[in-house]
């Protein structure tokens, strides 16, 4: 048994999204001991900025025509791929930035993409669990409803062009605590928290199988 782990926290000491992915990843461990778990960290250990256009013309052109800088990034997409391919479970951790999809997410499935084909479905019935952090608060209601333009997007990617199996487990608010304009919300924001958390022993749980 092989979990593929993605993380994308900038803040990878303090993350919130590791804490909820480490969650499930603990009761998928615990089902399954001494498997392997494949990892990727993309605060970390970014994927470098230009990968996805030299791959992606890289694909475009003739095998001999390609430039060495081509045939890298395709060798990079070509691994990013098929860390996925060989999954029997993925636990992916991405914390929303500036209104928007993580660039090292963005750059990670482009570069999925540039290797596989818009329409592949890597991860075909694969038990998925994405977990996402917010700072903010962006439900239905809340004056910045509809702001959040990430989560939207991997749950695009993940669910109806790769196909997981996906479960998506939010918390939002996780400034609260520290943002003292945000003092007001400090209970939900723990509420949100502890159903996070035990979202992700419900879902690390499932996962395992
Ligand atoms: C550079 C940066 C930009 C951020 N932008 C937003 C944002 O646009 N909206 C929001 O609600 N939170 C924003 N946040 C807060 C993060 O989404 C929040 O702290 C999240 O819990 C981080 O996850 P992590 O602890 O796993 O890194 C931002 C944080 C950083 C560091």
């Amino acid at each position: 048994m092989n979990l593929f782990r993605l993380d994308a926290s900038i803040l990878p000491t303090t993350s919130t999204s590791a804490e909820i992915a480490d969650t499930v990843e603990a009761e998928w461990a615990a089902a399954h001991p001494g498997a392997t778990v494949t990892r990727r960290h993309l605060g970390t250990d970014p994927l470098p900025a230009d990968a996805w256009a030299l791959a992606a013309t890289g694909g475009f052109a003739p095998e001999q025509d390609r430039t060495e800088a081509q045939r890298e990034a395709l060798g990079l997409a070509t691994e990013l791929a098929g860390e996925l391919e060989r999954a029997d479970a993925v636990v992916l951790a991405v914390p929303l930035y500036n209104y928007g999809v993580s660039q090292h997410f963005k750059t990670w499935a482009d570069l999925v993409i540039a290797a596989a084909g818009p329409t592949a479905s890597l991860l075909k019935d694969t038990p998925t669990v994405l977990v996402t952090t917010l700072g903010g608060g962006y439900g239905p209601g809340t004056p910045r409803e509809g702001w959040d333009h990430s989560t939207p997007y991997m749950e695009r990617i993940l669910r109806d062009a790769w196909q997981a199996d996906l479960t998506v487990i939010k918390r939002e608010l996780t400034l609260a605590g520290t943002n003292p304009a945000m003092a007001a919300l400090r209970d939900l924001a723990d509420e949100q928290h502890l159903r996070a958390l035990t979202a992700a022993r419900t879902a690390g749980r499932a996962l395992a199988g």
